[in-house]
């Protein structure tokens, strides 16, 4: 039975309805520093407060909550982070996916506060109201893109690790990554794929990121950056491009106009491959994708989010033949073309 046939108890909605609080319990743990604080060593409520700065009341019914949630440990009196806490959240770490939720404290959280009002507006709640764009105001703010991008890296990562793994690589040579921010789909690629040299593609107040993140990884000598506009510059040339959580932005002629753009710049035979968070066809199952549908709603001006189906068509009206769509993790699919040789 899927989740959305599945008949809801009274306490399900209730912990749906204030699935909030929960959220909210991470990201504030996010914001004042726990998780880093927690990787020196196991600390007392009191200590935590003392070393964050923190007036103390709540601060234990925070960490027991989140003791609860499964995210700390706590024996004897003292904290310490669980196994992904310990992995994935404490700042600095190669794994650190709190750039998502820095994001999600930042800037969605408050936008997702007036969904009813994208609702019944059909606009955006936030700068995009305003800009056609939200990158233009984006790469505007220096620290802001700094959050974005190492969010991006955090929401992407396990995608981008499938991507390296499932994708047949041996057949190709070079990777174009659209919009690929600070390059982390390459740098997982050119980790397992040594005969692999990778292009990332994004627009030029991006490169400074993108530089400091693959020099930190060891592969610049196969990882290179063009800077430009995927809409009024040519895409750069390769067997396989890819476009992941960049579709999800742009409304539907831009979509296609995107899509074209790929075909133009592949060698013969070479490929396309598009991740998101695919909704599935029959639009029931993949709540993720359908909320991240609606999150394009409160963030850009005329983004959404598309079934694999949909992705499918528009790809072979561009000329992409073989298509097929692929599970990568989570809620994430890849739809794969090939531009005939
Ligand atoms: C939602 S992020 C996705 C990043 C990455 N591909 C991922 O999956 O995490 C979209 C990316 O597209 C880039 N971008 C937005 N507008 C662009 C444009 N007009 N030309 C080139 N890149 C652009 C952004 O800077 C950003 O890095």
């Amino acid at each position: 039975m899927s989740p959305s046939t599945r008949e809801l108890s009274p306490a399900d909605l209730l912990s749906l309805g204030l699935a909030f609080w929960k959220a909210k319990a991470l990201l504030a743990a996010v914001e004042i520093g726990i998780f880093g604080e927690l990787a020196k060593g196991s600390r007392t409520s009191v200590e935590l407060s003392s070393l964050l700065g923190l007036e103390g009341r709540g601060v234990e019914d925070l960490l027991d909550a989140l003791v609860a949630l499964g995210i700390l440990t706590r024996n004897d009196g003292r904290y310490a982070n669980g196994v992904a806490a310990a992995e994935h959240l404490v700042p600095g770490l190669p794994g650190y996916m709190g750039g998502a939720f820095e994001l999600a404290n930042s800037r969605l959280y408050p936008t997702w506060g007036s969904l009813g009002k994208a609702l019944r507006t059909g606009l955006p709640q936030n700068e995009a109201q305003v800009e056609d764009d939200y990158y233009d105001n984006l790469t505007r703010h220096e620290q802001r893109l700094r959050v974005f991008l190492s969010a991006m890296s955090g929401l992407s990562m396990a995608s981008s690790r499938a991507i390296a793994e499932k994708f047949p690589w041996g057949e190709y040579g070079t990777l174009v990554d659209v919009g690929g921010a600070q390059g982390e789909l390459s740098v997982g690629v050119a980790r397992r794929h040594s005969h692999v040299h990778g292009v990332t593609f994004d627009l030029p107040a991006v490169q400074p990121f993108f530089a400091e993140n693959v020099a930190a990884s060891g592969f610049a000598d196969r990882l290179s950056y063009v800077a430009g506009d995927f809409f009024s510059d040519p895409l750069p040339a390769g067997d396989v491009i890819v476009m992941g959580h960049v579709l999800h932005n742009w409304n539907l002629e831009q979509k296609k106009l995107l899509i074209q753009k790929a075909y133009a710049a592949l060698s013969p035979g070479g490929v396309l491959v598009v991740y998101e968070a695919l909704i599935d066809d029959a639009r029931r199952e993949n709540a993720f994708g359908l909320l991240m549908s609606l999150n394009m709603l409160l963030v850009t001006a005329g983004g959404f989010v598309f079934t694999g189906a949909e992705c499918t068509t528009w790809m072979r009206e561009a000329g992409f033949v073989e298509t097929r769509v692929e599970h990568l993790q989570g809620p994430d699919s890849m739809v794969i073309g090939k531009k005939p040789a």
